[in-house]
């Protein structure tokens, strides 16, 4: 018999399982089993917290819509790594050395200048965060202070990659960081080499407020999983991002800003083109969560920063399209939006190219992969489940000359 917790998950910390959640078969006791790892509960954390039935996320403590609206990117990037709200010396500092280590060495951005134009950029930020190891002199250092100098590094860098790979690629020179302002200002002025608006720079830094961190998603896990076997934090990072930069995860932000702009392009009907989809057994990206049954938190945020960025830019056409299917789900299939939904409309309207969302998801998420990571390596556990084995048995090797092989 299985041992449920009060929310009725499996409790099987480092994913070993206890003998009490084992049922014994032919071949010895077997685990039981929960594909996708849905509802298992494989380790324990003081990051986030996330109610799927309350649709409430919380951070340290912290609500994250309470977060959005009252702090900035790096104070909650602060709570993350140190499990508290900084004060004003600790923020100042902390901003301090974010900017002091904006700037890439000469060889990333050679590895940036010989990445193909078309690239994507999330390969294009996976390979350049592999690459900053090699310039970095404490990669290997293990200890929880190189660790957390690492994690402000990252954070401090990823910025400028992905601008720098947006110019290049435009046959632009790369623009240098500055070495004031916040990570949201800097990064949309290395973007463009215009100083931002107030506005623009205030949606920009919430939206990455509200992407920190989000209890044990796939690239958490992913970073989790890589942390545990001791491996490096930029082995980790860069396997994070190669988690997040699949569609049903962070890639799903790019894939919502191309369903809009087609339902723009063709002037369809947006119900209906949902509809269609659906009738043709698409997934509708940017809708639909693992853990939340209702509306995700952050979606609800995002979809106010899309109608006061509308009311702004005097452009409602986003919003409406997104109203429509939201409806449309709803009634179809009982799906709320999530955060992807919302944040691929707003960066558009910031004038941010549609490809560049989800390596935006990487330079907030930063924060919250690298606080579980020194959370990881605070009490370490090597995370191995198992998988149960459908293939055959007792099987003897024939000689080769009696195989017929897999081609006829
Ligand atoms: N559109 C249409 N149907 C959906 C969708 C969707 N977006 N999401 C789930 N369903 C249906 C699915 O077809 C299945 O139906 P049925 O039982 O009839 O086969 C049912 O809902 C359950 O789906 P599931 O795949 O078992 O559910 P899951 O918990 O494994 O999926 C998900 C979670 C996020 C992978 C899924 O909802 C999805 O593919 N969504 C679209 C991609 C997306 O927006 N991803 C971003 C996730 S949130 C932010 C992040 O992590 O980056």
């Amino acid at each position: 018999m299985l041992l449920g917790t009060a929310t009725g998950q499996w409790r099987t910390i480092g994913l070993r399982l206890l003998a009490t959640n084992m049922h014994a078969t032919s071949n010895g006791p077997s685990p039981k089993r929960s594909l996708g790892l849905a509802d298992v509960v494989a380790l324990e954390s003081s990051i986030a917290s996330v109610d799927g039935t309350r649709g409430e996320l919380v951070i340290r403590g912290y609500a994250i819509d309470d977060l959005a609206r009252e702090t900035s990117f790096e104070e909650v990037a602060y709570l993350l790594w140190h499990g508290a709200l900084p004060g004003r010396r600790e923020l100042r500092e902390l901003c301090e050395y974010l900017r002091a280590e904006r700037t890439l060495s000469p060889m990333v951005l050679d590895v940036l200048r010989l990445t193909p134009e078309d690239a994507s950029p999330m390969a294009a930020v996976r390979t350049s965060v592999s690459a900053l190891a090699h310039f970095d002199a404490e990669a290997d250092d293990m200890s929880r202070e190189a660790n957390y100098r690492k994690a402000i590094r990252l954070t401090a860098r990823i910025p400028t990659v992905i601008a720098a790979f947006d110019r290049i690629r435009k046959g632009k020179e790369p623009i240098a960081p500055s070495n004031a302002g916040s990570t949201a200002e800097n990064f949309l002025y290395m973007l463009t080499g215009k100083e931002p608006g107030p506005s623009a720079k205030q949606a920009l830094d919430a939206a990455l407020v509200l992407h920190t961190e989000h209890g044990l998603n796939a690239s958490t896990f992913t970073a989790r999983v890589i942390g545990a076997t001791l491996a490096d934090i930029y082995s980790a990072i860069t396997g994070a991002i190669g988690a997040l930069k699949g569609p049903l995860h962070g890639g799903a932000n790019i894939k919502v800003m191309q369903m809009l702009l087609e339902i723009d392009r063709s002037r369809d009907d947006p119900s209906e083109y949902v509809r269609k989809r659906l009738a043709a057994g698409e997934r509708i990206m940017g809708f639909g969560h693992r853990v939340y049954r209702t509306i995700d938190p952050r979606a609800k945020v995002l979809r106010s920063m899309l109608e006061a960025l509308g009311e702004e830019h005097d452009n409602h056409t986003w919003a409406t399209y997104c109203d429509h299917l939201v409806k449309t789900m709803a009634s179809e299939k009982g799906i709320a939006p999530n955060v992807d939904f919302y944040s691929a409309p707003v960066y558009y309207l910031l004038g941010i190219d549609p490809d560049l969302y989800t390596p935006l998801f990487v330079m907030s998420r930063i924060t919250g992969w690298t606080a579980h990571l020194l959370e990881q390596w605070t009490n370490n556990r090597l995370i191995r489940p198992r998988a149960s084995y459908i293939g055959p048995h007792n099987l003897r090797v024939p000689p080769i000359t009696t195989r017929s092989g897999l081609i006829a």
